[in-house]
């Protein structure tokens, strides 16, 4: 076969999901949505047929963020700043790779010194939110995800309907 011919045959099955290419960090703010006080998520793929969502996570203040549990593994890729887990001795710095196990409980805190932070994440499942004693206090999965764009998105300018092209 000549490289025509391979180029000829399509590279995607006709039952496949249209791919998403997009710039990551948003050149646009309204396409960060507010999560809580100086702290936005970017959607990126907004899996509705495994339950997992890719984002950004953009904090831009210090102090502990959250505690939660990790039903199903997390991946991480930072992208700018650095953060870290009340409880591991590992600090996430930029162009780090973080796995988070399944299983995981942990807190979410970025030191004074960071001014913002961006991370990459690949969510399973759900966020699972606790507090000191392990008492779920919330959850997030991708239908909240996506409610949380609809409604930020409607409200400024953008639409509700931006979000489709990040769920699949
Ligand atoms: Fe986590």
């Amino acid at each position: 076969m000549s490289s025509s011919d391979a180029l000829s045959v399509a590279s995607t099955h006709p039952l496949s999901p249209p791919e998403i290419v997009v710039g990551a960090v948003p050149e646009d703010e309204r396409v960060w949505v507010p999560q809580a006080p100086s702290v936005w998520f970017r959607p990126l793929m907004l899996n509705t047929l495994n339950g997992s969502w890719c984002n950004l996570l953009r904090v831009r203040r210090a102090g502990v963020l959250s505690r939660h549990r990790h039903p199903a593994p997390v991946h991480g890729f930072v992208i700018r700043g650095e953060w870290r887990y009340l409880e591991h001795d590992w600090v996430a710095r930029e162009g780090s790779y973080v796995f988070e196990p399944p299983g995981e409980t942990h807190t979410l805190v970025v030191d004074d010194h960071i001014p913002e932070m961006i991370t990459f994440f690949h969510i399973g499942c759900c966020m699972y939110y606790v507090d000191e004693q392990g008492n779920n206090t919330g959850f997030e999965d991708v239908f909240s995800k996506i409610d949380m764009c609809r409604a930020h998105y409607a409200g400024n300018g953008l639409g509700s309907d931006f979000v489709d092209q990040f769920v699949r």
